[in-house]
């Protein structure tokens, strides 16, 4: 089972920051999970929150600032916001990286063009930095953008998150062409990772931090956990 650090190492270091990604590779992450928002300015850059107030002394959604201004915006750590690119060109395939799309309900050109941008980053990931396709996997809560992806970068795997289960979610993710399911902890259970596994499909479980959720999602052959602690939860797998 997998390892993918939730924002990377988010227990003890700023989220999304590269302080962040190479801590979790420290600490032996098979993975590192980041969110991904399409400013204005056509970049995607790597924060969780549309709003700025929660890391930041500032107020406002992120399209309230240039990107210059939110790249100089001061994170603990001395750490700061950084564009998708500019990750991926750090960690150069040193480790499998989720992607999560936070865009909500958007308009056909912003979808477009939300498409093109990725695309051409996944593409320059696999051509000019080290990583293969598989390694990078891209999720989101946004459905009808998984499906619209799924046909559109189909080198790479795509996955809808989802905060329930229903029992027809494998059917739902199939429909979507996508490679796999990216669940709860709240509402795994064995039928949704039989079923995934029957239909081909890889499942992750997020946020999975407690020592009895990683024993359940072992036990129950899940692919992949993130956590906000890689390093004992690295440590919780040995002893199972
Ligand atoms: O990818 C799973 C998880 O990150 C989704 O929740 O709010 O932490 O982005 P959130
Ligand atoms: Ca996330």
């Amino acid at each position: 089972m997998l390892v993918v650090a939730h924002r990377g190492a988010s227990h003890n270091c700023p989220e999304n920051t590269v302080l962040a990604f190479e801590q979790a590779l420290v600490e032996g992450a098979d993975g590192i999970e980041l969110d991904v928002h399409l400013h204005k300015s056509g970049e995607l850059i790597v924060c969780h929150d549309h709003y700025i107030d929660r890391i930041s002394s500032l107020d406002g959604d992120l399209n309230d600032f240039t990107l210059k201004q939110l790249q100089q915006i001061a994170l603990p750590q001395n750490q700061h916001i950084s564009l998708l690119s500019e990750i991926l060109r750090r960690i150069n395939g040193r480790c499998i990286v989720n992607i999560e799309l936070k865009t909500a309900d958007c308009d056909k050109n912003t979808l477009a063009r939300l498409c093109r941008v990725l695309e051409q980053t996944l593409y320059e990931a696999t051509t000019s930095f080290n990583f293969k396709p598989k390694q990078l996997i891209v999720s989101s809560f946004n459905h009808p953008l998984i499906g619209y992806l799924a046909n559109k970068i189909s080198d790479f795997p795509v996955s809808p998150l989802t905060a329930s289960c229903p029992l027809s979610l494998s059917g739902f993710a199939t429909k979507l062409n996508a490679s796999g399911l990216h669940v709860t902890i709240d509402c795994l259970n064995k039928e949704i990772v039989d079923d995934a596994k029957k239909n081909g499909l890889y499942v992750w479980v997020y946020t999975v931090d407690r020592a009895q959720d990683i024993e359940r999602c072992y036990a129950l052959g899940v692919d992949a956990i993130i956590t906000n602690t890689p390093a004992s939860t690295i440590q919780e797998l040995k002893i199972i």
